[in-house]
């Protein structure tokens, strides 16, 4: 835990709760974990504990909106917001939860921490009816869809006399709960030389949905989750990431997403995307066909006569980008297969101008759709196939982006 810490700036947002007072030890066990800590606090923040406190303990003067100078000052929130690697939010109070899930900025700290492209931990505390309140829980989902990690709330004895759940997470706890959350993120021992600096990358990911009428879709199992990891592997590794995805799911803030719904609309991104781009990674399951006519209105049934969907085939992305490439891009498909795996891919290889393509065998254990393991080879045109091994689909991305670098160099 201590190595997650080391030369790790984070930055210490303190909200206006009575768990604020918790922020002085949690300032104090950051700093022993080997991080370098700054504080921002609300002026509600220091009814429970005075600034001073804090600026001793973490040895940086605290920004407070008394001491805020406006973008001029050394100590300014866009130098605060830029210098950090982490924000803590803690305690995070049902007001300030609510200003930044709406993207207002109407103090020193919500101006702060909306300026930062820093990684976000909530750590809420409050009344357990108040955390019950729909109001709430719709902001706590908005900021977790905006790419928030949440630790807590807590059950136990709450300032008002009895045990319910609101309290603010013990300040070793979150020590721990941080470094376990984020230890994927920054470890990237493999990334250490940041093999895709100054690259762009364009990636697809999760199930195109090819809309039958205004209600209903034709799509597949898809979950996203190997292009998602791709993209943060390709961040790890230095690169700027341009993720085109039919399915939603938690992000890095520093990785842009474009939603999409179906294959054509899929293509049109992706296509404006490589006009700039040095690397595209085709993880989507994208729908071979798509409706002939999307009706305009809801088909309805009249009796027990059969319904016939007129299907017509979808452009193939990987192969139009393909075709496309200029000299110096890498392009990189995916096959899914359930027989003759390393023959079809090589096959995929040629139709398609790819350099690389990840082969798996859906049917086998621990590989395809919706799960978290992927087994996979990796074809190229000239290595002998690489069998990876059964593991993680965030360290199969690691893999597949650790190889497309050396296909960028080669
Ligand atoms: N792909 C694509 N556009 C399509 C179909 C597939 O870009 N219309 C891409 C996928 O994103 C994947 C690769 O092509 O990277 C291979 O997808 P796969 O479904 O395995 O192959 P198909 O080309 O559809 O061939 P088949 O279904 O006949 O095996």
């Amino acid at each position: 835990m201590t190595a997650f810490y080391q030369d790790k700036n984070v930055l210490l947002a303190v909200t206006g709760g009575v768990a604020a007072y918790k922020a002085a030890e949690l300032t104090r066990l950051l700093i022993k974990a080997g991080a370098n800590v700054k504080v921002v606090m609300t002026d509600a923040a220091q009814e429970f504990l005075p600034a001073k406190t804090l600026a001793v303990l973490s040895t940086h003067p605290v920004l407070t909106d008394a001491s805020w100078q406006g973008p001029s000052s050394a100590v300014d929130h866009v130098h605060l917001a830029k210098w950090a690697d982490l924000i803590v939010l803690a305690p995070l109070t049902a007001n300030t939860l609510a200003k930044l899930a709406s993207g207002l900025a109407d103090n020193v700290l919500t101006a702060t921490v909306m300026a930062s492209a820093a990684r976000k931990i909530a750590v809420p505390a409050m009344n357990d009816v108040m955390w019950s309140n729909p109001a709430v829980q719709r902001n706590v989902n908005q900021l977790k869809i905006d790419g928030y990690d949440f630790i807590g709330p807590a059950s136990g004895f709450l300032a008002e006399g009895y045990e319910a759940k609101g309290r603010m997470v013990e300040p070793t706890e979150i020590v721990t709960s941080i470094a376990d959350l984020h230890s994927d993120d920054f470890q990237n021992a493999v990334f250490e030389e940041k093999p895709l600096a100054g690259k762009k990358v364009v990636i697809t990911a999760g199930g195109t949905r090819e809309p039958i009428d205004p209600v209903r879709y034709l799509t597949n199992k898809s979950s996203g989750k190997m292009g998602y990891a791709l993209a943060e592997a390709a961040r790890a590794a230095g690169a700027t990431v341009t993720l085109v995805a039919a399915t939603s799911r938690q992000v890095s803030p520093a990785i842009q997403v474009i939603l999409v719904g179906d294959t054509r609309e899929m293509l049109a991104a992706v296509r404006k995307e490589m006009a700039t781009a040095d690397v595209y990674i085709g993880a989507a399951a994208v729908s071979d066909f798509r409706v002939a006519e999307v009706a305009d209105h809801k088909v309805k049934k009249h009796g027990d006569e059969h319904m016939m969907l007129d299907l017509v085939q979808n452009p193939d992305i990987l192969k139009t980008v393909g075709e496309a490439k200029k000299p110096g891009q890498v392009v990189v498909g995916f096959a899914a297969e359930t027989e003759n795996l390393v023959e079809n891919a090589q096959a995929k290889l040629v139709k398609k101008h790819a350099d690389l393509i990840v082969a798996n065998n859906v049917l086998e254990e621990g590989a395809g759709f919706n799960k978290d393991t992927n087994k996979v080879t990796l074809v190229t045109a000239d290595q002998e196939p690489i069998q990876v091994a059964a593991k993680l689909k965030t360290e199969v991305a690691e893999d597949i982006i650790a190889l497309v670098a050396d296909l960028l160099t080669s």
